[in-house]
């Protein structure tokens, strides 16, 4: 039957294809933001103000561009490693039309002003529960998948996406958990401190697995892939699975440094930071050395390029958030465009240079052709990312730490140095840096957008068969 021996390629198309989309849309959304940071009047309310647009950013390139891409490869990547076909039957198709539903709802809602006021929570009640659906789905589809595989082994990659697909169910269900009183509007079930403790345990889990742990799903697979080499240590591959799942949990108190979380709590969090430098450089370094013997094929692949660049952000990212996270260091970058830095060096350097690396491999593939249309303009979208992350991390930083210590400079007499405003003029010159690092990076992802149409239409879908259990995937 031409159902059970070729791969469900579809939905991987469907989602690869809207990843490229609604990375342009969440970018072009970040970019206008940026830009009414440095020209207020740009700011066309209510609808199209700041405090509006900005959940929208980061809803649409956390959830729309990373979930699309999560999506795509874990269906990809569980069917080759498990070498059967995908699962499912009319849920497939499900998650697909769901979740952009959830997107375009979230489209919607997020600039009428909509929103339960949890930062990466946002979306109202009924919203919540399609996504709980979609996510129910979603796990039922990958592990059914696992379940029906031909081979005994289940490959690292799945470990990873698999933890991402749980640990995001326990986090939405549990954080979401509200009392509505209309259709849209409705009241959390948890207040005060305990409020704030459950949002930041989401918050950084979300970090931790919805932004992390499904990507490291990616490495282990586009990595060794495009290199053509084994994972360096697989031994190693599990020790960071356990270790990194396991610190994660508890790291979110760092996020409520000086607030009305017992200090204990605050403690904890920091800890559990500083421990998790060691399984984010374990996969780091697991992912960078699987190029040993490789490495000159760095010089004139764009795809390695992207994807070892990323791990480099990678480790950049998880070495500053654990310094971030030690109480006297945050007492200067909490509230100052420091975090906004952090924040964007894993979001652009890492989690959005591994999606694009990865579906760049994909495309061709998925279109029934050798390479991409113009394979020299991947290289070309390599260094506008590039140098768009690197203008946007490097004025935050600058900015971030000009801010904090300008807003604790004291003269001799105690007053402050500076009024508040000053430190925002201070910012101007920085913002305008980002604004145009943002540029930079968007205009990478519309030379995608071309190439990826351009592939699309010179290429030829075919179906592509089941490799037999005794092969190597
Ligand atoms: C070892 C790993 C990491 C640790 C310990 C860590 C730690 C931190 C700390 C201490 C903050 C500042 C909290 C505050 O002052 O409000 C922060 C903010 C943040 N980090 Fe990280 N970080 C890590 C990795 C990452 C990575 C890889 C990403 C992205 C892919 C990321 C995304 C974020 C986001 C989105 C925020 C801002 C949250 C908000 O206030 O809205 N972090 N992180
Ligand atoms: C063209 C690229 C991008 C631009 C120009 C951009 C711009 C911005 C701006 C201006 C903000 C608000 C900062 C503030 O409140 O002061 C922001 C916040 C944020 N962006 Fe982006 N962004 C881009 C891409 C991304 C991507 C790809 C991701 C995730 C994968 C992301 C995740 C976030 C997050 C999580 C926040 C909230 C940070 C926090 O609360 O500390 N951004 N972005």
């Amino acid at each position: 039957m031409q159902h059970t021996t070729s791969y469900n390629d579809k939905v991987v198309r469907q989602f690869a294809v809207m990843t490229v989309i609604w990375g342009i849309v969440g970018m072009l959304v970040g970019v206008v933001i940026a830009a009414q940071l440095v020209w207020p009047e740009l700011n066309a309310g209510p609808y199209f103000h700041f405090g509006r647009l900005r959940p929208l950013h980061t809803n649409a390139v956390i959830f729309a561009f990373g979930g699309c891409a999560l999506f795509a490869t874990s269906y990809y990547v569980v069917q080759r490693t498990c070498h059967t076909r995908l699962w499912g039957g009319p849920l497939i198709p499900f998650t697909f039309w769901g979740w952009q539903a959830v997107i375009l709802l979230a489209a919607v809602t997020l600039p009428l002003g909509i929103t339960q006021g949890k930062e990466y929570a946002e979306l109202e009640w009924p919203i919540d529960v399609l996504i709980a659906l979609v996510w129910i789905a979603y796990a039922v589809v990958f592990f059914g998948t696992i379940a029906r595989r031909t081979v005994s082994h289940i490959y690292v990659a799945n470990w990873f996406y698999g933890a991402f697909i749980i640990a995001v169910a326990l986090l939405h269900i549990v954080n979401s958990a509200a009392v509505p009183v209309s259709l849209s509007k409705s009241f959390s079930v948890y207040a005060g401190a305990q409020d704030a403790m459950v949002q930041w345990w989401y918050g950084h889990n979300a970090v931790g697995f919805f932004l992390t742990a499904g990507f490291l799903g990616m490495m282990y697979y586009f990595v060794p892939k495009q290199a053509g080499r084994p994972v360096y240590s697989y031994r190693l591959s599990i020790v960071h699975f356990w270790a990194l799942i396991f610190t994660y949990m508890w790291a979110g108190p760092h996020h409520l440094h000086y607030t009305a979380l017992p200090d204990w709590t605050q403690s904890v969090g920091m800890v559990f930071s500083l421990i998790l430098l060691a399984p984010s450089w374990g996969g780091m370094i697991n992912g960078i050395m699987t190029l040993s013997g490789a490495w000159h094929k760095l010089r004139d692949d764009p795809i390695l390029k992207f994807l070892v660049t990323s791990l480099s952000f990678y480790g950049m990212s998880t070495f500053e958030g654990p310094m971030m996270a030690i109480k006297s260091v945050n007492a200067l970058s909490h509230y100052t465009d420091w975090t906004v830095g952090h924040v964007h060096s894993g979001a652009l350097g890492w989690v959005a240079m591994v999606s694009i690396g990865s579906i760049y491999f994909l495309l061709p593939r998925l279109f029934g052709r050798s390479e991409m249309y113009a394979p020299g303009m991947v290289t070309v979208h390599f260094w506008l990312a590039t140098i768009g992350t690197v203008l946007y991390i490097a004025s935050m930083w600058i900015a971030g730490v000009m801010q904090g210590l300008m807003w604790r400079a004291i003269n001799a007499d105690g007053t402050l140095a500076y009024s508040f405003v000053e430190g925002v003029k201070g910012s101007y010159p920085f913002w305008a840096i980002r604004w145009l690092g943002g540029v930079f990076f968007l205009s990478g992802m519309l030379l995608m957008a071309w190439n990826m149409f351009r592939t699309i239409a010179a290429g030829k879908v075919a179906p592509v068969p089941v490799v037999a259990a005794a092969g190597h995937h």
